[in-house]
């Protein structure tokens, strides 16, 4: 009997008995520089995360962490604000614990937004990437212990992490909007320290585009229960010695700079989404 299977379905079931009938089809969570893309939201409703049973909750005061649910033209999103970082404290199973809850709400698409970053020569500040892949530097995986079956395989395959599908319509809505999409592999370091510029050095080496402290145990999650995923990176800065000197001040501002297009990205995403397939 899995604590986490049982957990998330008590997690779940209060989250329907505050907020009745919502059943997101898309998870979105909004990293940083992203929060004003919660109002893309239609008609949204929303609780607080410290109101649901079993929920980690973030501690930083000024930053209540949300689920936020609303619709986007036909497609029910559920939005995580405020997530969780492994460099607070919390385990990488624990950082996951939102995901797997939309998951387990009925969202079988999840789209995470960070700021990252830039390794590759040529990545600017404020421009967007469409992560293809990571590398987990960060020592942790949410995956670690017991394995349920009933929430995914004992050992999930990666080589299709971030959907191709997906990675097409991110690719298509951010043409349409007219803002330029990079693409590129993720890597997470623990932080909370920015790398050293030997580290970006070796990172380049290692097949690195951008690196952030977030995003990968949520992934591995995600893909873990099923879900397909989809990872919009905004480029906040040069990477440590590829430019100047890293604030976290510096990398908000230029992240609250690029929120617009990245918005229009999101948004455009969305309708393509539902114009496919669908979500499922
Ligand atoms: N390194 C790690 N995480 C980051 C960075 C960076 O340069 N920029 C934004 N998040």
């Amino acid at each position: 009997m899995s604590v986490l299977f049982d957990r998330l379905q008590a997690s779940a079931a209060a989250v329907q008995a505050r907020l009745p009938g919502v059943a997101p089809e898309v998870a979105l969570v909004l990293g940083s520089g992203l929060a004003g893309a919660v109002q893309l939201l239609e008609d949204p409703v929303s609780l607080a995360l410290a109101d649901i049973p079993h929920m980690p909750t973030p501690s930083v005061s000024g930053h209540p962490g949300r689920l936020a649910f609303g619709r986007v033209g036909s497609i029910r999103v559920g939005v995580l604000q405020g997530r969780l970082h492994t460099y607070e404290g919390w385990t990488a199973a624990e950082t996951a614990y939102p995901i797997r809850l939309l998951v387990t709400l009925g969202a079988r698409v999840v789209v995470l937004t960070n700021a990252s970053g830039g390794v590759r020569e040529g990545l600017r500040a404020g421009d967007w990437m469409a992560v293809t892949d990571h590398l987990n530097l960060s020592g942790r995986n949410p995956l670690e212990g017991p394995n349920d079956p009933r929430l995914g395989p004992r050992f999930p395959d990666l080589s299709r992490a971030y959907d191709p599908g997906l990675r097409g319509l991110l690719r298509d809505a951010a043409d349409h909007a007219g803002v330029p999409l990079q693409e590129g592999v993720y890597a997470m370091m623990a932080g909370p320290s920015y790398e050293t510029p030997a580290e970006i050095h070796m990172l380049r080496r290692l097949g690195a585009d951008a690196v952030g402290m977030s995003t990968v145990p949520e992934v591995i999650a995600a893909v873990h229960m099923g879900a397909r995923v989809a990872c919009l990176s905004c480029i906040t800065n040069a990477g440590a010695g590829l430019g100047g000197i890293l604030s976290h001040a510096d990398v908000e501002a230029t992240a609250q700079g690029a929120q617009e297009g990245g918005v229009r990205i999101l948004r455009g995403f969305l309708e393509l989404l539902a114009g496919s397939s669908g979500p499922g």
